[in-house]
């Protein structure tokens, strides 16, 4: 069960959260930046940082599990990464993924599975896949209180249906399609968009079709926002490298190279040196007198 934890209390007075309506208002203004994120660690590390929002993605069945997509991943699974990812942010907005089939089914299933979200993840939002199709789905949700950000474009839980990870949007009657998803998406209550892998012309024109923020990831530079994921812009993921993944850091090189240098110390009995290690102090000194 989630117990709130202090660090991820929004009631201290030293904590200043990126709220909803904060980020509905940065339409059109300074571009929002939003990570990925699954860990305490990491989310101290993007907090820190600056970032504006951090999503726990349905991506950890990718990028954390291994696995060859999004589709295993459970809403237990989200809210496990939610917990402690919570706990690192003082700032950023939290966002869960809504996993595969944990809102598709019903907009009584979505609305049960949000809730749990957040209840039980420690999450501030949700995300959930799809268009004008789970319209219904979204205005559930947001009746209860639960602020929905949508996702359009190349939405991975479609992955087999779309023929693989690719472009969307590229034909005229496709755009026009997302247009008018993004369209029912803004009508059905979302505070917020992401469009993945389309076009830039055709996120541009999304963008301006709706007076929510668009948060682009493979979507050009004329989106409201932009979302990576923490180990592509970091460099650390070994996987899938899509084009529009800007690698800041080779922080995978980095963790490579250094691990080896502890590994040789280790071997050399270099590591750990007196620094490192604990002598009895006084308590060894025998007392004669
Ligand atoms: O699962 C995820 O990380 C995402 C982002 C890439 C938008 O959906």
């Amino acid at each position: 069960m989630y117990a709130p934890d202090p660090l991820a209390d929004v009631t201290r007075l030293d904590v200043r959260k990126v709220t909803v309506p904060e980020i509905r208002a940065r339409k059109g203004g300074r571009p929002l930046a939003m990570v990925t994120a699954y860990d305490y660690t990491m989310a101290r590390l993007v907090d820190e940082g600056g970032a504006d929002l951090v999503l726990v993605g349905d991506s950890l069945g990718m990028v954390v599990q291994g696995l060859p997509n999004t589709l295993t991943v459970t809403v237990d699974e989200i809210c496990y990464h939610g917990r402690a990812v919570a706990r690192g942010l003082r700032r950023a907005h939290l966002v869960g993924d809504m996993p595969f089939m944990s809102f598709q089914v019903s907009a009584e299933d979505a609305l049960r599975n949000a809730g749990k979200m957040l209840k039980e993840g420690g999450f501030e939002s949700v995300k959930l896949e799809g268009g004008a199709e789970v319209e219904n789905h979204v205005a559930r949700i947001v009746a209860a209180g639960i602020p929905v950000m949508g996702h359009i474009g190349l939405t991975p839980q479609r992955v087999h249906a779309m023929g693989g990870f690719k472009v969307q949007g590229k034909r005229e009657d496709d755009a026009e399609r997302l247009v008018r998803d993004a369209q029912c998406l803004e009508e059905a209550g979302c505070f917020a968009l992401v469009i993945e892998a389309v076009p830039a012309d055709l996120a541009a024109r999304i963008t301006d079709a709706v007076s929510i923020p668009t948060i682009g990831i493979g979507a050009g530079v004329d989106c409201d926002g932009q979302v990576l994921v923490c180990y592509d812009f970091l460099g650390m993921f070994r996987g899938l490298r899509p084009k529009f993944v800007k690698r800041y850091a080779e922080l995978g090189d980095a963790i490579v190279e250094t691990t080896r240098r502890y590994v040789d110390e280790v071997g050399e009995r270099t590591f750990p040196a007196p620094e490192h290690s604990f002598g009895r102090g006084p308590a060894a000194v025998k007392k004669t007198a």
